[in-house]
């Protein structure tokens, strides 16, 4: 069975791609490589790879395909603000695109890496998948677009699958530490200090980068009928933090790094709990390996190996916004 994965030199897809090769399936990736050089450790290479622009991959590319899993984008939402044309561009118009060529080249199953960010903020105390969402930023925009122009084009033969992934942390061989959890803790373990860029109240629904990798591999092989034309928040009713309670876990592993409140919200105003009981619903075999303590421990472990130091924390190879802010000129198409 062949799979291809976008963005399979990304956060994700560093974990993504070797799973499926453990279990048989042939692997082709398509990436940019808007982030090559930045890997930690190396990458799996997948059997057949493209490095194309996505919005220029063709349908003989996807011959002979029988499941796309869509991760590329300009994946979070600061990058998004940094130029939120091209972000539409790219994760709404070039997804879209990728989609129907999907389509006509006979892809029987589309599984779109959509984000919990689309609930933007929020006070009720858990939004389903049936809530309104209330996306924020181009970035959540682009997500929420996607998924309803491919939603409609789904029928016998076409079956799209939309991943709502929570915020993801851990250890990754394509390490990213623009994200809270990796953040904090790189704080810590670089300078002594933990920043908190609010006054830590924020509600974030955290999962594992591996356990995201896992539901792709989980909705690639439900029945067809389980996961046609579902919408499905990807994370753990028990993972959803107050930044605060990351602070703390942090400083559990870094007793002498002080926690620091900046105040600042900044453009990030996000504050959202999720409920994830339909995950357990559709499919209730596949449960999630880590908690946030567990992985957290797994990266304090990752960071002391590779000494992970001040040049790391403030340099550009593990912040995706500093990189592509020098690598923008490889979108113009
Ligand atoms: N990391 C998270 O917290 C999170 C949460 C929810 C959803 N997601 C979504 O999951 C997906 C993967 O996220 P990630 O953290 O692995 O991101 P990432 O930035 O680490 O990886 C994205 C990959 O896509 C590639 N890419 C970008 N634009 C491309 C283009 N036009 N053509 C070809 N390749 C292109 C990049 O080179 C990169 O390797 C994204 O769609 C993201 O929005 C991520």
């Amino acid at each position: 069975m062949k799979v291809l994965v976008t963005g399979h030199n990304g956060y994700i897809g560093a974990h993504l791609v070797p799973l499926l090769k453990e279990k048989g399936y042939f692997v082709i990736g398509n990436d940019i490589n808007l982030f090559g050089g930045c890997e930690w450790e190396p990458l799996t290479k997948p059997d057949l790879e493209f490095n194309k622009d996505l919005r220029k991959l063709t349908v003989g590319d996807l011959a002979g395909v029988d499941c796309v899993i869509h991760l590329a984008a300009i994946s979070n939402d600061p990058m998004g603000d940094l130029n939120p044309d091209i972000t539409y561009k790219v994760n709404r118009d070039g997804s879209i695109r990728l989609a129907e060529i999907a389509k006509q080249a006979g892809v029987s199953r589309f599984l779109f890496s959509s984000s919990c960010s689309i609930y933007g903020k929020s006070d009720k105390p858990d939004m389903t998948e049936d809530d309104p969402t209330v996306p924020l930023t181009a970035y959540a925009i682009s997500k929420i677009e996607t998924e309803k122009a491919v939603m409609a084009m789904a029928d016998d033969k076409f079956s799209p699958s939309f991943l709502r992934n929570a915020t993801a942390y851990g250890h990754s061989a394509m390490l990213r530490i623009d994200l809270v959890v990796n953040n904090l803790l790189g704080c810590a373990v670089a300078r002594g200090d933990i920043r908190i860029m609010s006054d830590g109240s924020p509600w974030r629904p955290l999962v594992h980068c591996k356990d995201i990798a896992r539901a792709f591999v989980a909705f690639l092989e439900a029945p067809r009928e389980k996961v046609h034309k579902q919408v499905v928040n990807i994370g753990g009713n028990k993972e959803n933090y107050q930044v605060k309670d990351v602070g703390n876990l942090v400083q559990k592993l870094v007793p002498n790094a002080t926690i620091v409140y900046t105040g600042e919200v900044g453009a990030d105003s996000r504050d959202y709990k999720v409920n994830f009981d339909y995950l357990g619903i559709l499919l209730p075999d596949f449960k999630l390996e880590y908690t946030l303590e567990k992985g957290m421990e797994e990266l304090f472990q990752k960071y002391k190996e590779h000494h992970f130091s001040v040049s790391d924390f403030e340099g550009e190879q593990f912040v995706r916004l500093r990189t592509l802010k020098k690598r923008l000129s490889l979108l113009e198409v």
